[in-house]
């Protein structure tokens, strides 16, 4: 477990406290309006109203979107909806750390907040680079001088070695916000010492994704089951000399997923127990679902779901499991001819008495769609940084707040 200093550890009253959040969400390309606020809401219900209560003088920097990015925009409407949410008046400064930025930040008053412009406005924003080398930059030694305390709470940008991620925590006392510390608290119950039997499920289409998380977590004794479900499972079986039809391997190669069989044909062998792969699928025959046994393969059609008998067995598995991590839906669930395994293996992991935790973007849809969000222990908003950590390595945000003063 990653040892770092909370927000519990430092007294903030009218102290200058630097907040890295990532206020990163879905944009419409038209408008430019945000249209999640998930991510502010989440912000503002914990460590932002924290540090108002306690009589703070914060000042908020994050990213939105990527240079030439559809997304990549302004965080005016993030300050504006962050005023709406807490409902009290949220200042904002079109300027990350010129002269604007920075008297802004010296006439804030204790209980203030202060939302910066988007960081990756500077173009150095983005360059990678060690803590030490991020601290020398110009944003770093412009406004550490001008704040007492940093505030790490972008988890889901934690796997970057950018500026405002691993550059202040180098040179000013640094602590862990509200949101990073129960993003490693949930991660450490379900990635580092879960409790047993614990249940991996995986669906989607990222193969590679997949595969690594498996082999890290069967390899470290991490996980005692992997489902299989979603585009990945057309590659388990086919890794298992199953002929899947000509529209299913057409698609695989049209998708460069082939490429991950032979990886994947070596961790079954290794792995002969611990992986479940789908018993019966559903093919789309003319848009109506068919389900089909494995033995009935290949198929002319294309294949849209794990079927139901899987899903039974699947449901087993997971009714014996004390922790439970789910990433990627087990078919084409946004039609509802082809939800069956996501909303049946969903609502297993929802009735179940463990640990549970999900990530990915859309099995949180799914999930919400399902009305599920209240039964799962804990929903990341992280993509990138949770599929790392799953994976086991090291994210550069973490390590340096082990280090910081
Ligand atoms: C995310 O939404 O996953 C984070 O904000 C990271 O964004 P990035 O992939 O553009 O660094």
């Amino acid at each position: 477990m990653v040892k770092y200093k909370t927000l519990d550890d430092f007294d903030v009253k009218n102290k200058t406290v630097l907040v890295r959040v990532d206020f990163n969400s879905e944009i419409d390309p038209q408008t430019k309006r945000v249209t999640s606020d998930v991510r502010i809401k989440a912000y503002a219900e914990s460590t932002l109203k924290e540090l108002v209560k306690k009589g703070a003088k914060t000042v908020v920097i994050s990213h939105q979107g990527r240079r030439g990015d559809p997304d990549y925009t302004t965080l005016k409407t993030h300050a504006e909806m962050l005023q709406n949410i807490l409902n009290y008046p949220i200042k904002y400064v079109d300027d990350i750390f010129d002269k604007k930025a920075q008297t802004a930040i010296q006439n804030l008053q204790p209980g203030e907040i202060l939302v910066l412009e988007n960081v990756r406005n500077w173009e150095g924003e983005t360059k990678n680079g060690s803590p030490d080398q991020q601290a020398k930059t110009a944003l770093v030694q412009t406004l550490a001088p001008l704040v007492d305390l940093f505030v790490s709470d972008a988890f889901s940008t934690a796997h970057r070695s950018h500026v405002s991620i691993v550059g202040f925590p180098a040179v000013l006392p640094s602590a862990a916000g509200r949101i990073m510390e129960h993003e490693l608290k949930s991660l450490n119950k379900a990635s580092e010492k879960p409790e047993h039997p614990c249940v991996y499920v995986m669906g989607g289409s990222k193969a590679d994704d997949s595969l690594e998380i498996s082999r890290y977590v069967l390899d470290n004794n991490i996980a005692d089951y992997i489902l299989i479900g979603g585009v990945t499972a057309q590659l388990f079986l086919a890794a298992k000399g199953i002929e899947l039809g000509k529209p299913a391997l057409n698609y695989l190669t049209q998708k460069e997923l082939t490429q991950y069989i032979p990886g994947i044909k070596a961790l079954i062998a290794q792995y002969p127990q611990n992986i479940k792969i789908p018993m019966d699928v559903a093919i789309n025959v003319y848009g109506d679902r068919c389900e089909i046994s494995l033995s009935e393969l290949p198929t002319e059609y294309v294949i849209f779901d794990i079927g139901s008998k899987t899903v039974e067995e699947y449901a087993k598995i997971i009714a014996t499991a004390k922790s439970i991590v789910v990433s990627g839906p087990m078919g084409v669930y946004e039609n509802s001819q082809f939800n069956l395994g996501t909303k049946g293996v969903l609502t297993a992991i929802a009735n179940s008495k463990a640990f549970s935790l999900a990530g990915g973007g859309n099995t949180i849809s799914a999930i919400a769609e399902y009305d599920l969000t209240k039964k799962i222990s804990y929903i990341s908003t992280a993509g990138g940084a949770i599929t790392e950590v799953l994976m086991g390595k090291k994210l550069p945000g973490i390590e340096v707040l082990e280090t910081a003063s």
